[in-house]
């Protein structure tokens, strides 16, 4: 049984990346900020994260992305404006950005790595655990990911993290687990490792950007000294909370979309669309048009 109050969980949204995998499209705007169909890309994260009943959500902002801060405020110009037009729908999208609960910004001044900008929120998390979702990710199904960690962590009482398969040829793109199946997609972790040489990965067993920690975490992240690349590795103080305390991972059940880069960008658009009662029968004579050899079904994008 976990000894912490799930109720004042608290999330951190890493937001702090230059998004070069996505220039020029990122140049000036965050790539946080890419639309996705009609919202921008952390706009799906910061509802994944209400949506699993957290209400304090701190993003980790950088230089260049006050764009962001400005998402989630008020506008009450724009909506006084559509307001006076009648335009009621836009009013509803325009209000359910500022209704996700509590947002918080800090900076990450300079770009030392994940764990370093995870480090940034340990004022906010204090000496209760937290959820820390990656803005590169937007993750669909019927039960966010986010909740599927917590509903884990609420039995264990320990940290735990989304995990994924991937292709052998990509394990060196990810943090990779060494585990102890425990059923049900469940894991015990015995070793983690930031992006090993395909040659040294001791699984294809990936990190996937949802994770809920223990309080233990942030001290030893404190004390975390630069790795790959001269980064702070949220890995390696990941692979060091494994010295202290069991952690758990879990093969998390929906579709993950890594929106950083153009091909998962792409996937993801087109996944939502095909999923959208709405957009579905549009996108199908799109690509009829287009001569696409295969035509999406309607609700394609509702793999899970
Ligand atoms: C980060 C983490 C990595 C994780 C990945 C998931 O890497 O460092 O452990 O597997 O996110 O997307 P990045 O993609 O920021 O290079």
């Amino acid at each position: 049984m976990t000894a912490f109050h799930t109720k004042h969980m608290r999330a951190v949204i890493p937001a702090a990346g230059f998004g070069t995998r996505l220039l020029p499209a990122t140049k000036s705007m965050p790539k946080e900020m890419l639309p996705v169909l009609a919202k921008p890309v952390i706009q799906y994260v910061v509802e994944e994260a209400a949506a699993a009943g957290i209400e304090d959500i701190l993003i980790v902002t950088g230089r260049n992305k006050r764009a962001i801060e400005d998402h989630f405020d008020e506008a009450p110009e724009l909506e006084a404006f559509l307001a006076a037009k009648g335009q009621t729908s836009s009013v509803d999208a325009l209000r359910s950005t500022t209704r996700l609960g509590r947002l918080f910004y800090v900076r990450q001044s300079q770009p030392k790595g994940l764990g370093h900008a995870v480090l940034q929120a340990a004022p906010i998390t204090g000496d209760q655990p937290f959820a820390v979702l990656l803005g590169d990710d937007i993750i669909v199904g019927a039960k966010p990911a986010t909740q599927q960690l917590l509903d884990v962590f609420r039995r264990k009482g320990r940290s735990v993290f989304c995990v994924q398969r991937v292709p052998e040829a990509d394990v060196s793109k990810y943090g990779i687990v060494e585990t102890e199946p425990l059923g049900d997609g469940l894991h015990r972790v015995v070793d983690i490792v930031e992006k090993p040489p395909r040659h040294e990965a001791k699984s294809n067993l990936a990190t996937i950007g949802r994770y809920v920690f223990t309080p233990t975490l942030m001290p030893l992240l404190a004390d975390t000294k630069p790795g790959l690349n001269g980064e702070i590795q949220l890995t390696d103080a990941m692979r060091e909370l494994l010295r202290h305390e069991d952690v758990y991972c879990l093969e998390f059940e929906g579709v993950r979309h890594d929106v950083g880069n153009l091909e998962g960008w792409l996937e993801a658009t087109l996944s939502l669309a095909a999923a959208d009662a709405t957009l579905a029968p549009r996108l199908q004579a799109i690509l009829k048009a287009i001569g696409s050899p295969q035509v999406l079904a309607p609700g394609a994008g509702r793999r899970e």
